[in-house]
């Protein structure tokens, strides 16, 4: 019986709409790995916030948020097709949690120590099997820092803040080009000047700048990098 490939897990980081869930699918469907995207629990965490109107003038109510984290159950709930939808206390909130508002409320509720601290956990818990593609800011240095194969991707914010344009307008959302750049260098500034594990490249991460490559170039990519690691020969599905 041929002996089952060991696995590994994958870090995949870098700036706001730059891509990384696109290429951590996509390895995670050739590999047959587990997909998660860190910045959705954030997500949930700011959906809350908003829900409960803990975010004001003066920054996000701690006290209260802080009395409740523990309780906050975010999971992530996998179809067939490995496509992910994230739960929030059991309910599911994928739609929600991706417009411009719950973005902004992530951003803000992620400079947080206690929150980071409580996501982490539960990512560490999702990886401990390994076997798992995760994408965010600070799991190459903070999530996974033994993670076998780190990725550290970039584009320029004029490209980024193209692509998110068009992912905005066709969800119908009313907001121009110039406010997705604004809101893109915004969140780049609060990502890597942040005090609690910033933005930054581990420095075992590889770089792709993707801004001028196809999605097809950016799997190839990646799918030679992990068989490199792990001596197999994935192939793109
Ligand atoms: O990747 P995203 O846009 O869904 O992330 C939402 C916010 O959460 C973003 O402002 C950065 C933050 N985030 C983080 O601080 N650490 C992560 N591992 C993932 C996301």
């Amino acid at each position: 019986m041929m002996k089952a490939p060991h696995k590994i897990n994958i870090a995949i980081d870098g700036y706001s709409s730059c891509g990384k869930s696109t290429i951590a699918k996509g390895l995670a469907q050739a590999a047959g790995y587990t997909y998660i995207d860190s910045g959705a629990m954030y997500r949930a965490v700011g959906l809350y916030c908003l829900r409960n109107e803990l975010l004001g003038e003066n920054g996000v109510n701690e006290h209260v948020l802080r009395a409740s984290i523990d309780d906050l159950a975010i999971e992530f709930k996998h179809d067939r097709n490995g496509s992910a939808a994230t739960y929030m206390n059991g309910e599911n909130v994928e739609c929600e949690i991706r417009t411009l508002e719950a973005a902004n409320a992530a951003s803000q509720v992620s400079t947080l120590r206690f929150v980071r601290e409580a996501m982490v956990r539960l990512q560490q818990l999702m990886g401990k099997q390994k076997g798992v593609v995760m994408d965010g800011r600070d799991i190459g240095t903070v999530v996974f820092p033994d993670a076998e194969l780190k990725v550290f991707l970039t584009a320029s914010p004029e490209i980024r803040a193209e692509r998110r344009y068009k992912e905005l307008a066709t969800k119908g959302e009313k907001i121009t080009l110039e406010e997705v750049l604004a809101n893109i260098k915004e969140r780049d500034d609060r990502d890597t000047q942040r005090a609690e594990s910033p933005l930054k490249r581990a420095d075992d991460a590889l770089l792709l700048d993707n801004s001028h490559l196809t999605v097809q170039q950016q799997l190839d990519w990646i799918l030679k990098e992990f068989n490199r690691i792990t001596g197999q020969n994935t192939k793109n599905v």
